[in-house]
């Protein structure tokens, strides 16, 4: 196992009701500015569950922020903070309201432009507080410390994490995601799966318990997602889907083993060229990766075959292919489309991705730092 420092202060209300319950986590004094979406808040009933649970609080509201949070949106709220002293931040969304609010947190006291903190990874060393209520499970935002933010004017898609923007904590009521239209149920257990496999498929350091924790929430992402496109309101299995996404990305799967990012870094170039879904880019990208990468990954392959996919016949190079296979097809299965082409997107998009992962300084990507431009574009190609 290699060494790691894992720390992780997030404090969960999961559970029915939970919102209900949010005052006593806010300073009693604080200015809130409650940030949140497109307005589906509004109609599930979260809004007003979140108003009820601040009566008597001085409350702001900041509405509008995108899904793949823009720049120019959260630099008004920004604005706002600032002109009316808030001092306390409840993101109420899914991950774009939640990683923009960490944004807004992280920008309020930075001095200079706040884009570097993306564009230059300008350090953080100060954030406004703020706490989330999550209405989407997917990219495990509520209790991580990573932000993704788009610069609409130059269709930039760049992260960065600070442990000053983890949330003090998130409420995880599985029934705030009730409401959610079958593409975003099976976007967000894609990107769950696919945030286990980037810190999973690698090569083995002899890390058993991470590797049992990263096949379990596979394998319920595997059992329990059908079952919640099923029948959307069946309370245990969205349940049971709202921990594995948050479980998947809040640092624990990933600590002492080596980590890849390859299909989220690519999947960002897509979605800032073309304006997919982050979970439609992996999708596209994941299986091909695998596909491409397979001797580097080859025991983890065979492992991952056995484990989650119950794939025990054959030479190791069938059990291979079809472990790729099926993953593409759970993928294909959650209504989650998996090549290129069936997003209207030509092979000419590759050289467009090449050159903007080496403008943002990632020409070298994956666990071993050799995905380079050739390796993308076989990965691209494989997904036309
Ligand atoms: O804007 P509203 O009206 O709220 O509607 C949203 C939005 O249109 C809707 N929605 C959310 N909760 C709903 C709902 N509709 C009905 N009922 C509900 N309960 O869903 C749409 C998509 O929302 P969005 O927040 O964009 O989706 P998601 O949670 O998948 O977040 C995607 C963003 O997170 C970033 C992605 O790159 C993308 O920008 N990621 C963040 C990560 C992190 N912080 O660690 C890691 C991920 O890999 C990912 O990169
Ligand atoms: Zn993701």
């Amino acid at each position: 196992m290699e060494n790691f420092v894992f720390y992780n202060p997030v404090k969960i209300l999961f559970g029915k009701g939970q919102i209900a319950n949010i005052a006593a986590e806010i300073p009693t004094d604080a200015k809130i500015l409650i940030t949140y979406g497109g307005g589906s808040i509004k109609a599930n009933g979260v809004y007003d569950q979140v108003k009820s649970a601040l009566t008597g609080r001085n409350v702001f509201e900041f509405g509008g922020i995108e899904p793949n949070p823009h720049l120019e949106t959260l630099l008004q709220a920004v604005e706002l903070v600032r002109q009316e002293g808030i001092d306390f931040l409840l993101a109420v969304g899914g991950g774009s309201v939640v990683d923009g609010t960490k944004f807004i947190a992280a920008a309020v006291p930075f001095v200079g432009d706040p884009w570097d903190i993306l564009a230059k990874q300008a350090p953080v060393t100060a954030a406004v507080p703020f706490g989330a209520v999550l209405t989407l499970p997917a990219t495990g935002s509520e209790m991580n410390t990573n932000s993704v933010v788009t610069k609409w004017e130059t269709k930039e898609k760049l992260f960065f994490a600070s442990p000053l923007v983890f949330p003090r904590f998130s409420v995880l009521d599985p029934e705030t995601t009730f409401s959610l239209p079958p593409r975003q149920i099976g976007n967000g257990i894609v990107d769950a799966y696919t945030h286990v496999m980037e810190q999973y498929l690698t090569y083995s350091v002899n890390a058993p318990l991470q590797d049992r924790w990263a096949e379990s929430i596979l394998k319920t992402l595997i059992e329990e997602g059908p079952k919640t496109l099923a029948n959307p309101t069946d309370y245990d299995a969205r349940a049971n889907l709202v921990w594995a996404a948050t479980l998947a990305l809040n640092g624990l799967i990933g600590a002492g083993v080596p980590q890849d990012w390859a299909t989220h870094m690519i999947g960002h170039e897509l979605t800032a060229l073309h304006g997919l879904d982050h979970a439609q880019t992996l999708a596209i990208v994941l299986p091909s990766t695998l596909s491409i990468r397979r001797d580097r990954k080859w025991q983890k392959l065979l492992q991952y075959a056995e484990r989650v996919w119950n794939i025990v016949d054959g030479s190791e190079e069938e059990r291979v292919n079809e472990a790729i296979a099926k993953t593409r097809n759970f993928f294909e299965s959650v209504g989650v489309r998996t090549r290129l082409s069936d997003y209207g997107v030509g092979l000419e998009t590759i050289p467009l991705v090449v050159e903007n992962l080496q403008k943002h300084g990632l020409a070298n990507l994956g666990e071993h730092k050799d995905v380079d431009s050739q390796v993308v574009e076989q990965i691209l190609t494989l997904s036309a």
